[in-house]
């Protein structure tokens, strides 16, 4: 039996449609269902205002009767007539919702908006949705494309940092729901991704340095040279308009796909290099009940992570104190509230206990080094919280 969907990517085979008997008597009939998501990244300054150069085609190809874009209030005031006009000029019919923005609205709520306005905008099963925005709005969109009539094919066109480097690629989708981050989502992988780092300059500064927690995650797990670029630029990073914002997404980008495409979907294992920063940095984001952003909290991640390493032996105090200096350098928050110890370590056994499981901490050693560490125990996680909470820090603590 073959199957071949509309994009004429998505093949299934099954090479025997007879059931065989076992020797338990059962009878057996193994069913393939493979399924290709490959695709494409495309990056380019200036991109968002030509996108139907690559969206035309995209939904020529695909059959779509039109787009939807899906995106938030901010994005929709500064970017979002370019886009329209963009996809007009492509021949692609197109209609757009805008979303309340921010992380208190990537909930059940405005999933159940998003799938009533695709109702009454005549969304169909080939409609191709793009999402136009920052995390928020690729995790929100993603979900619907996923869900809304059994699936529907969607592009993202990330417009932060942390989008572009980070969030827009992978095709991890997610909500936050009865008060956990991320509780419910899936994989739903995008058709085609594209990058425009000129997006980048209407974004506040803040949200710049959150999308930088992401970027220098993965500069640590690259090469060398690509931590010591950062490292050598420091707080220049922060201007968007004289930095190569093309070449830092380019690196980030890459080294993220790099290091995704062994185990795309974790099925293989939880224990990946990618989630660096995000063991404590989950715990500090859920302690400090999401009043803190998500780079910010993988930057204070990244340095109890370092630290962690320094009490073990595997990070040179040298090496910890340069990643903690370099998050510092861009104003990210490197340091635990006191406040916030207790609550990090209850979170951390919620944590474990949903991993039904021992935490496996990454542990940076050097740029392109690292280790799964062993679980932490309460004499180490206080030990970590002495060099890392407020007032205490001082370089010298390494
Ligand atoms: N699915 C994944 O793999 C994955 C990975 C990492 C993070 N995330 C999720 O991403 C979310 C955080 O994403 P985020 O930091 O992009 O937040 P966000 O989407 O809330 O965007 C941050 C703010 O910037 C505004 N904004 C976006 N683009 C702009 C632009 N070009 N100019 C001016 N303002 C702009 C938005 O309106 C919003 O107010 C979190 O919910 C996190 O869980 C998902």
């Amino acid at each position: 039996v073959d199957v071949e969907h509309v994009s004429g990517r998505d093949v299934g085979r099954t090479e025997h449609t007879e059931f065989t008997r076992g020797a338990d008597g059962s009878e057996r009939l193994a069913v393939s269902v493979r399924r290709r998501n490959d695709y494409d990244i495309v990056l380019r300054a200036g991109l968002a205002a030509q996108a139907g150069e690559v969206l035309g085609p995209l939904a020529a190809r695909l059959g779509c009767p039109g787009a939807c874009i899906v995106t938030d209030d901010v994005v929709a005031a500064l970017h979002l007539p370019s886009v329209e006009a963009a996809l007009a000029v492509a021949g692609v019919p197109v209609t757009s919702v805008v979303l309340s923005g921010g992380e208190a609205n990537k909930d059940l709520h405005t999933l159940s908006e998003l799938w009533a306005q695709f109702q009454m905008r005549g969304v169909r099963r080939r409609t191709l949705v793009v999402a136009l925005g920052g995390g928020v709005v690729s995790d929100v969109a993603g979900f619907a494309a996923a869900t809304y009539m059994r699936g529907l094919p969607h592009a993202v066109m990330p417009t932060t940092l942390l989008c572009q480097a980070d969030a827009g690629i992978g095709g991890k989708i997610g909500i936050d729901h009865l008060g956990t981050k991320n509780l419910l989502g899936g994989f739903h992988q995008p058709r085609v991704v594209l990058v425009d780092p000129t997006l980048l300059v209407t974004l506040p500064v803040q949200q710049l340095r959150e999308g930088y927690a992401e970027v220098v995650k993965v500069a640590m797990l690259g090469h060398p040279n690509y931590y010591g670029a950062l490292r050598a630029a420091g707080p220049a990073l922060l201007d968007p308009v004289h930095q190569d914002m093309t070449a830092i997404v380019r690196a980030a980008i890459a080294r993220k796909i790099e290091l995704l495409t062994a185990d795309p979907y974790e099925t293989v294992s939880l224990d990946r290099a990618l989630n660096l920063g995000h063991c404590f940095g989950h715990a500090v984001e859920s302690a400090s009940e999401y009043s803190l952003g998500h780079g910010s909290c993988v930057a204070i991640g990244m340095a109890l992570a370092a630290a962690l390493g320094v009490e073990r032996g595997t990070t040179s105090p040298e090496r910890a104190c340069d990643l903690v200096g370099l998050l510092d350098l861009l104003g990210l928050p490197v340091r635990l509230d006191p406040a916030l110890v207790g609550p990090t370590w209850w979170a951390l056994e919620h944590i474990r206990a949903v991993r039904n499981g021992p935490l496996r901490p990454v542990i940076p050693v050097a740029p392109g080094q690292w280790v799964i560490g062993d679980d932490v125990t309460r004499g180490e996680w206080e030990a970590l919280a002495r060099r890392c909470v407020i007032d205490e820090y001082t370089s010298t603590a390494w």
